[in-house]
């Protein structure tokens, strides 16, 4: 049922040829990168604010210095992969429209407060762990310009990770009540950061698609399963305790067994009903409204230019 158009562009994929800007490829191919790309896109810029809350009360100069340049780095990230969307013939204007009216997702990570300097620590050490299991394989994702943006993102995404860590090495080598705030930040963004990857495979609509495009690199299980197991020595080494009761080496698939998340959570959160959904789609909302005057003003400006040119 492939039409001889699509089963090229398949072996192509299968070849591991990269998919181009102006190349043919199927409509399906094009609309999935973009829901994808746009929505990673969106959590980069919404990822921003969950810890813009912290800039101002970071400890130390040295910490608030680090921070604001991770915070900077995200919206970065987002820029790019925004550019990279618009190879696809998307504007940000329609990207950002749909975020703002709700149509198009983010992260469900960012739904969270951060009500500690520890989270801070968490986010780093969890968040952007979890980021970065995700977006090592998607640098050999088909689509050319996703998969370059994916190799420069992963650097600055692995000094984020970092920091997190080194942050929770602090808090959890320190006083007893430091300690406390640490197990405190790991209780409570351990089982979102296990939701990042998405629901288990069996209910995850796009996974086979995007695999067979390569889209998508690994399953979402895939993925979660790696971060458990790369994540529980890192807390073993901290002297903290991953909140899950049912957490054990499992040496026949050389891997953790450990709890699901609960989707029903999930799923709420993805309904626009997790604790911070909407202070974090109102703050993006104002930001684009307070920002009308200076846009329009740049527009007036072009306009005026381009007259001046004609003239
Ligand atoms: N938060 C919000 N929505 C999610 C999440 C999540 N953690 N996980 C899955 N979903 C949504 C999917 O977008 C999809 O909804 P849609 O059809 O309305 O788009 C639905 O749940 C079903 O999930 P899947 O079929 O498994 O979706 P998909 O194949 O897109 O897999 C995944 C989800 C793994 C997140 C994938 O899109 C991906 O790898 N994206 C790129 C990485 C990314 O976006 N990272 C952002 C967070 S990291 C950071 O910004 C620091």
């Amino acid at each position: 049922e492939m039409s001889p158009e699509e089963r090229a562009f398949q072996e192509r994929i299968d070849r591991g040829e990269k998919i181009e800007p102006k190349e043919w490829m199927p409509e399906g191919y094009r609309k999935t990168l973009i829901r994808q790309i746009g929505q990673h896109a969106h959590s980069e810029i919404v990822g921003q604010l969950p810890e813009g809350n912290w800039i101002t009360r970071a400890p130390t100069l040295e910490r608030k210095a680090i921070l604001l340049a991770k915070v900077q780095d995200e919206a970065g990230h987002g820029l790019y992969l925004y550019c990279a969307a618009e190879t696809l013939g998307v504007s940000r204007d329609e990207l950002l429209e749909k975020l703002h009216s709700g149509n198009m997702k983010y992260s469900s990570i960012f739904n969270y407060p951060t009500l500690t300097w520890a989270d801070i620590g968490a986010i780093g050490w969890l968040v952007d762990g979890a980021a970065i299991m995700n977006q090592v394989p998607l640098q050999r994702t088909s689509y050319g310009p996703y998969s370059r943006a994916m190799i420069r993102i992963c650097k600055e995404e692995s000094f984020h990770q970092r920091q997190g860590y080194d942050i929770m090495m602090k808090m959890a080598k320190g006083t007893p009540e430091q300690k406390e705030m640490a197990q405190d930040a790991l209780n409570r963004f351990w089982y979102p950061s296990l939701m990042m990857f998405g629901p288990s495979d069996k209910d995850s609509v796009h996974s086979a698609q995007s695999m067979a495009w390569k889209i998508k690199i690994n399953t979402n299980d895939e993925l979660r399963q790696k971060f458990v197991d790369q994540t529980v020595p890192q807390a073993e080494y901290l002297g903290l305790t991953i909140p899950d009761e049912n957490l054990a080496w499992n040496e026949e698939k050389g891997g953790y067994d450990f709890s699901e998340p609960d989707w029903s959570e999930f799923y709420e959160v993805l309904k626009g009903n997790g604790p911070c959904n909407k202070e974090r789609l109102g703050a993006r909302v104002k930001a684009w409204e307070d920002g009308a005057w200076f846009r329009e003003g740049l527009m007036a400006h072009a306009e005026k230019q381009s007259a001046a040119k004609l003239a």
